[in-house]
């Protein structure tokens, strides 16, 4: 059954997105992966342009898998089948790097399940097969609602993000959960100052991209779905500190703080976060070590891992960060991560 928010359920650090009052800052866009928002680090596995063999998305029905073995020659059959979509059946709208690290671990708490990949275009779809995946296009006309939807593909390469997440909470059938990963960009702070759940966000008509975020958001809120804002994504070879490494000289300061979390730890909150079956919340994944941009690439450095060499941050007079502190989503939740900083997990010390 779909809990509104305005219900009266047990909201914990929802944000009145519109009304919160804000003091103005001058670049909002600001968390651990600078043009997150222009998505300069999508895996260079992952082209942008439509596959030749694409099928046109409303040509192509969503398939649904007799089992959901890893690898295995499943046979297809039609979605609309009644009684396909099992109690712990989960859609992946965006299996990317993080969706597909979400499906691993949703599979090992949840043998026997199925889980369902909507993707802009069909250039992976042999490799989310092979992972256990039932891939399908964005746009495909879905015949099956599914108890847990999770929102995970960027911002940057639709005109219309509200749009497509509305779509993803129309294939909610209101039970389980429905998550959308949003960004900490939303929170208006850039003194390199502390932020929490609570803090203020941006106020509508600052910045376009932020617009396109917070209403999004809301409408995630309204349907009853929960917001995960997370911080910069890294693994070893993915993150602002590869974007900053190949780029050599980047014309930032270097004192920015930015806000990090493994892109493990992202996929274990969010499987955490699902399986509270909750209504209506914001969260915040960071993992609670912030650091500046200088310290992140004084890490890679020190790591020996990169044979390639970082020169330096050449910025005098842009905005700075925010240090985000995530306990309360952490008590709610009962998560911690793997990997408590980036220098923990590149086994370096501070
Ligand atoms: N990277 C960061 O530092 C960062 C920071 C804060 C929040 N986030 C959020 O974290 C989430 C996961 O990031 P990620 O790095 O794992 O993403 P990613 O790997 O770049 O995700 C790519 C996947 O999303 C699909 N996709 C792209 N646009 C889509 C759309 N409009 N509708 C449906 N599918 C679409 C792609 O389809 P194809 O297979 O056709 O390419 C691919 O499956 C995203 O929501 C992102 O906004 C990221």
């Amino acid at each position: 059954m779909l809990v509104s928010i305005a219900m009266g359920t047990a909201i914990a650090f929802i944000t009145t997105i519109a009304s919160t009052p804000t003091k103005r800052s001058r670049s909002p866009v600001s968390h651990g992966d600078p043009n997150w928002l222009l998505s300069p680090f999508r895996n260079p596995n992952f082209t942008t342009k439509r596959s030749p063999k694409s099928p046109s998305p409303s040509t192509t029905p969503m398939r649904a898998y007799a089992s959901s073995a890893i690898g295995a020659a499943n046979e297809a059959l039609d979605a609309s089948s009644p009684g396909l979509i099992g109690a712990n059946d989960l859609l992946i709208v965006g299996p990317g790097v993080l969706g597909r690290l979400v499906a691993e671990k949703w599979r090992e708490d949840h043998l026997g399940c199925q889980i369902f990949g909507q993707t802009m275009t069909s250039d992976h779809h042999d490799e989310l097969i092979n992972i256990g995946i039932n891939p399908s296009l964005k746009g495909t006309k879905a015949t099956n609602k599914f108890p847990y939807v999770v929102f995970c593909a960027p911002p940057s390469r639709t005109p219309d993000y509200l749009g497509d997440v509305r779509e993803a909470a129309s294939s909610w059938s209101g039970e389980g959960s429905f998550l959308f990963t949003s960004s900490s960009a939303p929170y208006d702070c850039n003194d390199n100052g502390p932020c929490d759940e609570d803090s203020p966000v941006v106020p509508i008509g600052r910045s376009p991209r932020i617009d396109v975020l917070l209403r999004t958001e809301n409408a995630v809120l309204e349907s009853g779905g929960c917001v995960l804002r997370l911080a910069g994504l890294y693994k070893a070879d993915r993150g602002a500190h590869m974007y900053w490494l190949k780029k050599g000289i980047v014309d930032s300061r270097p004192d920015h703080i930015i806000n990090l979390i493994h892109y493990e730890d992202a996929a274990t909150l969010l499987v955490a976060i699902l399986k509270k079956k909750l209504r209506g919340q914001i969260f915040l994944g960071c993992d609670n070590h912030p650091l500046s941009r200088q310290e992140v690439m004084d890490i890679v450095s020190r790591s020996g891992k990169f044979s390639k060499k970082f020169e330096g941050f050449t910025g005098t007079d842009d905005p700075l960060g925010k240090k985000l502190n995530n306990t309360k989503t952490r008590e709610e939740i009962g998560w911690e991560p793997k990997y408590s900083s980036f220098a923990q997990f590149f086994e370096v010390s501070e």
